[in-house]
């Protein structure tokens, strides 16, 4: 029988939420022994974004225009995010690289007598007897447990997608799926990709393979891309900005089927609306799901997640949720959501292990109170969204995909106050003002005023 080992603390799950918890804790202080992380990747935990940008750059990227807010970018990229922007591999984006934090090695984990147990997934949990048992069958205990499983992707085989396993249809979740494409990219060099999705990984990849000199279409259901956060005035910059990049952009209709060659490669894409569109790779980004089943039946859940209080506590003593698997109560907004992004999954890390730590001292925290941000990176362009994107909408700035130095945003306003705020091209300072608004939810007298003052209305405030 394998051996059972037992741990103070043990986090399920190896990314971004874990890696944060991990420092976390030693920050805290931790005794060797305490902690382990169990993992069913292979490596440590690092900072999934560098996964659709720098890492799937098949070589550096140095085709970028020289100006300014180039050179700005730059010097704040070589200080932090090496990784976005150039051909990023591993130990680089490591957490916590990507908030400016030391990269944790695996050394760093040994010197914090933290155990990582990679390559090993749970496939059970029994949080009664407070046991994890892996696919191999070894039986870890814990006293708390941290659920940190995050998503995984929604495949088109779950929608019953005709030849949706043919070799080189690709989704991007972990180190391995990326691994696999910048491969296809290789051996398909100046091939044709088509990009099934207009959310983040769609726009995301496709701006990567297109700067990888393949030939790229979009394909997605929707009137404008990105409908789950962008209005369609911001959309119509991003769009007119990928056409003009060369990317080929197909509205209103959905992936029905795949046709292969004799390698059983994937040819071609069949759509729904009966057209055909030639393909080497694929990459399909059609949204992604939280990992709970290990915990069904055993702990509630709310909107897809499992529900936690403001310290990320689920409703099972000792049982904690963080990153993309929690439902919690966002205070901002009274509201319980969940949150698919890595400002949320580091945060929400820190605040469930010093909620744990306070509680071993009978002490007590502040809620968590968490104000959403939002960002991407594609081509030489870089936005950021904080706040909440509900209510009556406001652009302003200069959204001409043609303009050499596009800077605009848009305010959304409910209430007569305004609560989201998001800013395309914004400087450092810039950024900061408008999540300072979104946070500060000023009213707002005149919707035309507004529209004039512009970014103006957040950086005086
Ligand atoms: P995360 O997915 O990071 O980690 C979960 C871990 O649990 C994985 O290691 C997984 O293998 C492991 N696991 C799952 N089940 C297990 C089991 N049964 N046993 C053992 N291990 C198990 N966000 C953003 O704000 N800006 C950005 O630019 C990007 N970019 C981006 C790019 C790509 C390609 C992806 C896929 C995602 C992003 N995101 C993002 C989203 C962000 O990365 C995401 O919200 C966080 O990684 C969530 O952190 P978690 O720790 O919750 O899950
Ligand atoms: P998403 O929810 O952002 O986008 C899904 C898109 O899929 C929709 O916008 C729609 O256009 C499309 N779609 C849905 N059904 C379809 C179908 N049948 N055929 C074609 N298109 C269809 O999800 P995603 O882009 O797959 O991202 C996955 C996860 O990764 C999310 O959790 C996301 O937050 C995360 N992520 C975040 C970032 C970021 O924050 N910058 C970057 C990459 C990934």
């Amino acid at each position: 029988m394998a051996e059972e080992k037992s741990f103070k603390y043990v986090i399920v799950g190896g990314g971004v939420a874990a890696g944060y918890a991990a420092r976390e804790f030693s920050k805290q202080g931790l005794k060797p022994g305490e902690l382990a992380i169990i993992s069913r990747e292979q490596v440590p935990p690092y900072e999934r974004p560098a996964l659709s940008k720098g890492y799937i750059n098949l070589e550096s990227n140095n085709k970028r225009s020289i100006g300014f807010s180039f050179v700005l970018a730059r010097f704040l990229t070589i200080l932090f995010f090496s990784w976005y922007t150039d051909k990023a591999t591993l130990p680089g984006f490591y957490v916590c690289a990507g908030s400016g934090g030391e990269k944790q090695f695996p050394q760093w984990y040994k010197e914090n007598g933290i155990e990582l147990i990679l390559d090993t997934e749970i496939v059970k949990a029994d949080l009664a007897a407070k046991t994890l048992v892996s696919g191999t069958g070894q039986v870890f205990k814990y006293q708390t447990l941290l659920a940190a499983t995050g998503s995984s992707v929604t495949r088109l085989s779950d929608f019953g997608v005709q030849g949706a396993d043919a070799k080189n249809i690709f989704y991007l979740r972990e180190l391995d799926d990326a691994d696999e494409l910048v491969t296809a990219m290789d051996v398909k060099k100046n091939g044709k990709a088509v990009v099934v999705g207009g959310g983040y990984i769609g726009l995301e990849l496709s701006s990567a393979l297109k700067v990888n000199n393949l030939e790229v279409t979009m394909v997605y259901p929707e009137p404008w891309c990105m409908p789950r956060l962008f209005t369609a005035g911001i959309a119509s910059f991003y769009e007119g900005y990928y056409a003009n990049k060369g990317i080929n952009i197909v509205k209103g209709t959905v992936a029905a089927g795949f046709s292969t060659n004799s390698n059983g490669e994937v040819a071609e894409v069949k759509l729904k609306d009966g057209r055909t569109l030639k393909a080497d790779i694929v990459i399909v980004g059609v949204g992604a799901r939280p990992i709970i089943s290990l915990f069904k039946g055993q702990v509630e859940e709310e909107k897809g997640g499992l529900k936690t209080d403001a310290f990320f506590k689920t409703s099972v003593p000792d049982v904690y949720a963080i990153g993309d698997i929690a439902t919690f109560p966002m205070k901002l907004y009274n509201e319980m959501r969940r949150v698919e992004h890595v400002d949320h999954a580091r945060k929400s890390a820190e605040q469930a292990v010093k909620a744990i730590k306070a509680a071993e001292e009978g002490k007590s925290i502040p809620e968590y109170d968490y104000l959403p941000y939002f960002y991407s990176r594609a081509f030489d362009l870089s936005w950021q969204f904080y706040g909440d994107n509900v209510g009556e909408t406001v652009m302003f700035g200069d959204n001409d995909p043609k303009s050499p130095k596009p800077k605009f945003g848009s305010y959304w306003i409910k209430e007569g106050k305004l609560i989201g705020a998001f800013l395309e091209g914004g400087t450092p300072e810039e950024n900061k003002a408008i999540a300072k608004v979104a946070r500060t939810q000023p009213s707002v007298e005149s919707l035309n005023v507004l529209s004039k003052e512009g970014l103006s209305f957040a950086t005086k405030i």
